[in-house]
Formats: C-alpha cells, sequence, structure tokens
C-alpha cells in the first residue's frame, strides 16, 4: 500500500482516479478543501509547499487539475495565456518539482 497524493479530487477526472486507488492510502487535495483532506492552489508555490510540508511522508502525486482558457490564437489575451500557463504548464512542474 502506498501514500497517494490526489489533486484535484473533487473534479470529474479526480472522482475517476480514485476509483483506481483502492489499494493505496489515498490523501485528497482540491482548490476548495470542501470534502478534500487538504487544500491546495496549484498555481501557488507557496500553496504546494505548504501542502507537502503538511502532508509530510507519501509515495507518489497523481494530479488531475490543470484549467485551460479556450480561445482562438488571435483572441487569447495575456491574461488568459498567464492562467493556462500557470496551471497547466507550471502547475505540473512545480508539483513535480517541489514535491521531489
Ligand atoms: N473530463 C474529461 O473527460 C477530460 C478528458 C481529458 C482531459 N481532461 C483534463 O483533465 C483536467 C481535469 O478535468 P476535469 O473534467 O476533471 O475538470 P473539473 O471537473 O472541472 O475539475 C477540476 C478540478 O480541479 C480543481 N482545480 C482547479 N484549479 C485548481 C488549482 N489552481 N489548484 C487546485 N485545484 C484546482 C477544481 O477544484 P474546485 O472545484 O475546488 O474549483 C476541480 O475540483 C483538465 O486539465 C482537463 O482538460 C479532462
Amino acid at each position: 500500500m502506498k501514500t497517494v497524493i490526489l489533486i484535484g479530487a473533487n473534479g470529474k477526472m479526480g472522482k475517476a482516479a480514485l476509483t483506481g486507488l483502492g489499494k493505496h492510502k489515498v490523501i485528497t487535495a482540491g482548490r476548495s478543501q470542501d470534502g478534500c483532506d487538504f487544500q491546495v492552489d496549484i498555481t501557488s508555490e507557496e500553496s504546494l509547499r505548504k501542502l507537502f510540508k503538511e502532508v509530510g511522508h507519501f509515495d507518489a502525486v497523481v494530479n488531475t487539475v490543470g484549467v485551460c482558457e479556450y480561445a482562438t490564437f488571435e483572441e487569447m489575451t495575456e491574461a488568459q495565456w498567464m492562467t493556462t500557463v500557470m496551471s497547466k504548464m507550471m502547475g505540473q512542474i512545480n508539483i513535480v518539482r517541489i514535491g521531489q
């Protein structure tokens, strides 16, 4: 049995991931703590550091969070790009970089 942190546990993909983790000790985390063990914002380095510090030992992380804006290339504003990059890209990178 491994200790697995599941980020995005309240989402559609998070709930699906949970069904495959039955053999493990699962620690759930989400942006709103609603029903989750911990609150985390994957776009915030500080929030990720706090999560890993509070959880302590773990064996694996399953992340199902990745927000992106949908618009044509011409219509995407800088703010929309930043939302997308900070969640879909830097969120994933920082989970591994800080989590390790
Ligand atoms: N659904 C599909 O069929 C499908 C298929 C392929 C790929 N995907 C991808 O899978 C990812 C999740 O999709 P989904 O359908 O599960 O979305 P969803 O149902 O909207 O769930 C997203 C979850 O992510 C959480 N979240 C959002 N921003 C966050 C942040 N900054 N930090 C921490 N948690 C955050 C939300 O928490 P709150 O509820 O607290 O806001 C919510 O629980 C997306 O990247 C999507 O593109 C989905």
